[in-house]
């Protein structure tokens, strides 16, 4: 395997990968140690299917269900440890764009990391472009790290010890609901993790951040929320900040501890199928 940098902070495209397949251990090895210096990786041209995905994920850690965990909807592609992306329902038509299905795909919109709402949350996330729109719905990571080195050394101190509270529903409530039960919503309370953790295989501190984070203990609401907002804007300037534009067979894996995404609006008509497979931390989540 060979990786090339793609951003002068984090992120590279692996060389001489075929994710169909089996992983041999120092392979696995090469690869948590390239996610523990780039945290994001792209391998391109790629050709799998959801099994498949699925099966290259689980070297990495046992599989996150995310808010499956909260619907009961019976998976599309026939593998549970998929989360479907697409906006196509069963017989293959893109959603109305009123459909509540596009509360989370557009949730996804907004900064997050991949199940920070759960206990234990995602550790690594590989995203998979099966048929995406030639515009738009490019996808953009932001390093954490490299954020979280660049602030100023009195909020370093005020942010130590400070604790978020993330709840998976916060987001879909800001835009209008996303259609859960209660029952669904109880499997899925507010779980709460430092503001700055620490990334035991790279060493490295990183802010941990995003759209989930609701409320910061002991804080009142509104300075916690307008803190809140001034950290990802901080957090996501242009210079901690890859996009990636996508192209059919794309898998990008990036890790949910260090960095946020989101993705960029696309025209709600244009078919967008893209795969998800997530593994959760294994251990403590380190201040
Ligand atoms: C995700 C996600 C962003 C996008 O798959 O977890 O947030 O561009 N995707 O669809
Ligand atoms: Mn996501």
């Amino acid at each position: 395997m060979r990786f090339q940098p793609l951003h002068p902070l984090f992120a590279a495209e692996v060389h001489g990968i075929d994710l169909r397949d089996p992983l041999s251990p120092g392979q696995v090895t090469d690869i948590d140690a390239a996610m523990a210096e780039y945290a994001v990786l792209l391998f391109r041209d790629q050709d799998i299917n959801a099994d498949q995905q699925a099966t290259f994920t689980k070297n990495f850690g046992p599989i996150d269900k995310g808010l499956n965990l909260a619907s009961s909807a019976r998976p599309r592609l026939g593998n549970p440890d998929i989360i479907d992306l697409a906006n196509i329902d069963s017989e293959g038509k893109v959603y109305d764009a009123a459909h509540i299905r596009n509360v989370s795909l557009l949730a996804n919109q907004l900064w997050h990391s991949d199940s920070s709402f759960k206990d234990p949350p995602a550790k690594y996330s590989i995203l998979y472009a099966v048929d995406v729109p030639v515009e738009g719905g490019e996808t953009e990571f932001a390093d954490q790290r490299a954020a979280y080195d660049a602030l100023p050394d009195a909020l370093k101190d005020e942010l130590g010890g400070m604790v978020g509270e993330h709840w998976a529903f916060h987001s879909r409530n800001h835009l209008g609901g996303g259609g859960y039960s209660e029952e669904g919503m109880a499997k899925l309370p507010p779980v709460h993790w430092p503001l700055v953790h620490t990334i035991p295989e790279s060493g490295r501190r990183s802010l941990f951040l995003g759209v989930h984070v609701r409320e910061i203990r002991g804080m009142p609401t509104a300075p916690a929320r307008v803190l809140l907002i001034d950290l990802i804007e901080q957090a996501t300037q242009r210079e901690f900040v890859y996009r990636h534009f996508w192209r059919n067979g794309d898998a990008v894996m990036w890790d949910n501890r260090c960095t946020l995404h989101r993705g960029r609006r696309y025209d709600l008509k244009a078919r967008r199928e893209i795969r998800r497979c997530t593994t959760e931390v294994q251990g403590a989540v380190q201040a």
